[in-house]
């Protein structure tokens, strides 16, 4: 039996939404857009299932933006709810400690932490709908939250030995702005508890050949885009809150 779920994403300043089809243990994902970013991309041949879906300007630091790219997607999942909101949208400014200032501070802190945040709490109400239609447990095709993190974010894992060595401290900002959101969504999770059926996780893509992860990178975004989509529908109730990497694998906070 084919599940059928409807994915947003949030990036490029649009919102752009694609149904995916999960058909027992493949997966068909269509992404209308041609960004470089993860989730920008087709998976494997689009299927019956698959179709685009309405798409709205929206920087994430702008309220009014997410307010609206609420109020097209409500338009278009109606009762059923939003399912899997995926917060992929980021930035990153190169600054070492020695050079940091507060501008590079708050600018990742505000679209990397702030902005993702505010998503979520906007998009809730639509996550809920979509929990309320089933009864089992957390899953990717009842409701769930994708927020796209990043192993720079682990202040566990951050040691001179890390990749890239010492180029890793040159993004401060980025680092703080992770660990922040890492922190942000894992309190959300917590939160959410008391409202069962929504699966919050955090995820690290890998380092991919994206205009971030420059060409020097390890991965094809399609290479991590297929890893990621493959570990969706394995995440459960023991996943809820955590911080893992594209293959569902455990990164220490
Ligand atoms: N690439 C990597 O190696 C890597 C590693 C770990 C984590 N990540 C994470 O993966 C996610 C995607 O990054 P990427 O590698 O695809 O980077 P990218 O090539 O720089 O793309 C970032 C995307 O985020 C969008 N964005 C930035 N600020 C925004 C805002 N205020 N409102 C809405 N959209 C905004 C950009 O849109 P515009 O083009 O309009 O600016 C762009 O589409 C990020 O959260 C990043 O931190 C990436």
């Amino acid at each position: 039996m084919a599940l059928i779920s409807i994915v947003y994403r949030l990036s490029n300043r649009r919102v752009v939404s694609s149904r995916v089809s999960v058909l027992r243990n493949q997966t068909n994902v269509f992404h209308p857009a041609s960004s470089s970013s993860p989730c920008s991309r087709p998976l494997h041949p689009l299927t019956s299932h698959t179709m685009a879906a309405p798409s709205a300007a929206a920087d994430i630091t702008k309220a009014g933006d997410i307010q609206n790219a609420r109020r097209i997607i409500e338009d278009s999942v109606g009762e059923k709810g939003l399912n899997l909101l995926i917060n992929n949208a980021g930035a990153v400014r190169w600054q070492s400690f020695n050079d940091i200032t507060e501008e590079n501070l708050l600018f990742h802190f505000t679209t990397n932490t702030v902005g993702p945040v505010m998503v979520l709490k906007e998009m809730l109400p639509l996550l809920r709908k979509s929990a309320a239609n089933k009864t089992d447990g957390l899953s990717v095709s009842r409701s769930a939250v994708l927020n796209i993190s990043s192993t720079a974010g682990s202040i566990t894992t951050l040691s001179p030995s890390s990749p890239l060595g010492t180029d890793y401290l040159k993004v401060m900002g980025y680092r703080v702005s992770k660990s922040a959101l890492n922190m942000a969504m894992k309190v959300a999770a917590l939160t959410m508890t008391n409202e069962p059926g929504i699966l919050l996780v955090n995820m690290c893509p890998g380092w991919v050949k994206t205009n971030m992860g420059t060409d020097r990178a390890i991965l094809d975004v399609w290479d991590s885009v297929s890893d990621i989509i493959k570990t969706l529908p394995t995440l459960n109730e023991s996943h809820h809150g955590t911080f893992l990497d594209r293959h569902g694998n455990t990164i220490p906070y």
